[in-house]
């Protein structure tokens, strides 16, 4: 059992990461500018509330509590929902001020949230990529500065494995579009609509590459993360993402209607293949998600019967190929 200090631990995915890590038996420390509520704090978790931007914060947060792993989620999380400048200045700084402060404290483990974004997909100015599926090695384009910030988190942990060398371990990740459990039963989703409806309209799931990942997947990604990072290279980058794709058809079919100039390099997306490769998680951690659209969006009951029919007809389908 370890002590793990989540900022960003009141958000979307953040709420499922405290809740995990402390099911699976760690003391969890949530920091976030908002509380969660009292009745839904998870037991195991302590919250503390804190601007993480304030000057010194970081540091006395975490010398005030002293955890063994730092995992930062903390961040304005959708482009262009602020000015330009305020993302790139508050993801930048505050990804800074979190990694640094826990790195002259000496903690063993330090983690921060990437977006698969960094590729640089949806630009305005057209976009493709080298192959599919998407991985590790491919090629950061970012366009805004979400994507950039992103990035540049990427690249501070980066340069404080290479100033560390073993002494503390470092690693960031790329979660894919998070749907937290309550979206399965219909509550919106990140952009507003529900995960239905995303399914429904492939126009809606498209600009994110039909891309996504249960929350509480990402949650059982940062525990094994955790557990292994003694042992694996230091300063990684892993995508975390469903094993399928969202999507009601193969993307070989869907991704050329939508990302001009595809057909050839989709052409290898056959049946329920995703976007974006998970191969390097399952690899050097034996990470697996456990869930899919598939098994969970069953049990919703806002799905109206026309949809309804259409997924179970689509999840059914995939199965055989899968
Ligand atoms: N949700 C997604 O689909 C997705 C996809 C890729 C990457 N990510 C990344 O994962 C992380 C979590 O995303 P999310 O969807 O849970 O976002 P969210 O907006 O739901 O949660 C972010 C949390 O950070 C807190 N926060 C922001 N500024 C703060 C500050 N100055 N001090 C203290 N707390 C502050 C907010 O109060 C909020 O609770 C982010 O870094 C985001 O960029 C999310």
């Amino acid at each position: 059992m370890s002590r793990i200090f989540v900022t960003g631990g009141s958000g979307r995915l953040g709420r499922s990461v405290v809740a995990g890590l402390a099911a699976a038996g760690h003391e969890v420390v949530s920091v976030d500018r908002d509380a969660i509520p009292a009745d839904q704090l998870p037991a195991g978790v302590v919250q503390e509330t804190g601007d993480l931007l304030a000057p010194g914060e970081a540091l006395r947060l975490l010398r005030e509590t002293g955890p063994d792993a730092v995992i930062h989620l903390a961040a304005i999380a959708v482009p262009f929902s602020a000015p330009e400048d305020v993302i790139f200045a508050t993801n930048t700084r505050m990804a800074f001020a979190v990694i640094s402060a826990a790195t002259e404290l000496g903690i063993g483990k330090i983690v921060t949230a990437s977006s698969p974004t960094v590729l640089g997909y949806g630009s305005p100015a057209g976009w493709l990529p080298d192959s599919f599926p998407l991985d590790e090695r491919s090629t950061p384009k970012p366009w805004n500065a979400y994507a950039l910030s992103k990035l540049i988190a990427e690249q501070t942990v980066a340069m404080f494995a290479a100033a560390q060398g073993t002494k503390i371990r470092y690693a960031a990740f790329r979660p894919c579009y998070v749907i937290s459990p309550e979206e399965w039963e219909g509550a919106p989703t990140q952009q507003g609509h529900t995960l239905a409806e995303r399914l429904a309209d492939p126009a809606l799931s498209a600009p994110a590459l039909f891309n996504y990942v249960d929350a509480r997947d990402v949650a059982d990604f940062l525990e094994v993360l955790l557990q292994k990072m003694d042992t694996i290279p230091n300063g990684e980058t892993f995508f975390v993402g469903a094993a399928d794709a969202l999507a009601t058809a193969p993307l070989a079919e869907l991704m050329p209607r939508f990302l001009p100039g595809s057909e050839a390099l989709a052409a290898g997306l056959t049946g329920t293949s995703p976007a974006f490769s998970i191969a390097k998680a399952r690899q050097l951690l034996g990470w697996e998600p456990k869930r899919s659209w598939r098994t969970e969006l069953k049990t919703a009951t806002t799905l109206n019967d026309e949809t309804s029919a259409r997924l179970v007809s689509a999840g059914s389908g995939a199965k055989e190929t899968s």
